[in-house]
């Protein structure tokens, strides 16, 4: 089908639109959120040069962005993408005040503290990609109010806690990554099967929905796709039993020993017949 030419009227439509563009190019939550980001962070290698006070106000010039990592959208941020950059410190948590956000990339850093609950309020996002830092504390089980949310990679940080079961209502989710973090507790069944999400069909596969590469590395998570939780009761009163009977043998053996040492010598003082003999061998006083 051949695109058709727009009408004069459609165009009349889209006038105001226009007439508004430059009101949106200093979003006052855009620049809070900016400003808030920029002072949250530390920049030990001079990336973010450019974010200062003055970008912040109009940090996009419609679809193109002054701004290191910043992709814009009709005037409003629309992508934040700063990876690899050894920016430190925390995220801020009026990263929420980009409204507009639809991909936040912070990956490969070394960003410290929680993953803040108030991104929630993302309700645009997509992607979430913030593996390789050295977050800590919780996945916020608030990060399932983020109903497009196609990409959650928090690998490789060191999160804490359980793997909220809310999580598993993302219906979009289509990379999911917690591996090598310290979580624990059991897998959620909406993250590991299928069925619920995709249906008879994919659950007939017998295919997990997320595998476990998605798990790994976390020492105290178990479930489908990785190994049951391990008999922790029953191995503890093992290796109780084992180590009462280890002692308990010893300690049998080196009394025998030393009974049959005491029975040969006697018997070799008695063989030889004199007491004389016996009593040459004890210590006079
Ligand atoms: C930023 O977000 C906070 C909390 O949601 C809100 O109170 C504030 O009005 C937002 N905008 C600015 C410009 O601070
Ligand atoms: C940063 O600002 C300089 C000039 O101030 C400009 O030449 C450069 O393109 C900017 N960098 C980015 C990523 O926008
Ligand atoms: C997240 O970022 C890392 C590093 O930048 C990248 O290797 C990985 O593929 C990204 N995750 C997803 C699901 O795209
Ligand atoms: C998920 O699927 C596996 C393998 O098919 C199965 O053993 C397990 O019981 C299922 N778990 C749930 C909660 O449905
Ligand atoms: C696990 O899933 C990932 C991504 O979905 C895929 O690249 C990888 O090959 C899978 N691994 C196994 C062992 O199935």
């Amino acid at each position: 089908m051949a695109t058709r030419p727009p009408r004069p009227a459609e165009l009349l439509l889209l006038l105001p639109l226009l007439l508004l563009l430059p009101s949106a190019l200093s979003d006052p939550d855009d620049e809070a959120c900016l400003s808030n980001l920029r002072s949250s962070l530390t920049d030990p290698t001079g990336s973010l040069r450019n974010w200062t006070a003055a970008t912040f106000a109009a940090p996009c010039n419609g679809f193109t962005s002054y701004l290191e990592g910043v992709t814009c959208n009709n005037g409003r941020v629309y992508k934040l993408s700063l990876t690899g950059l050894s920016l430190g410190g925390a995220l801020s948590p009026s990263l929420a005040n980009c409204t507009n956000l639809q991909s936040l990339d912070l990956s490969s850093n070394a960003l410290s503290g929680p993953i803040p609950s108030e991104l929630s309020s993302l309700l645009n996002l997509a992607v979430l990609n913030l593996s390789s830092n050295r977050l800590s504390g919780p996945i916020p089980p608030e990060l399932a109010l983020c109903a497009y949310l196609n990409v959650l990679d928090l690998h490789a940080n060191i999160l804490t806690g359980l793997i909220p079961d809310q999580l598993g209502l993302l219906g979009r989710l289509s990379a999911f990554d917690v591996s090598y973090n310290r979580l624990e507790g059991p897998i959620p069944a909406l993250l590991a099967n299928r069925t619920a999400v995709a249906g008879a069909a994919a659950a007939a596969a017998a295919l997990p929905r997320f595998n476990a590469s998605s798990f790994d590395g976390n020492r105290d998570l178990y479930g489908y796709p990785l190994p049951p939780k391990r008999g922790a009761g029953l191995s503890v009163l093992a290796i109780v039993g084992i180590g009462l009977g280890s002692g308990l043998l010893s300690l049998v053996l080196s009394f025998t020993a030393v009974c049959i040492w005491l029975r040969v010598t006697e018997q070799t003082a008695l063989m030889s017949g004199e007491e004389g003999k016996i009593s040459h061998l004890m210590p006079d006083y």
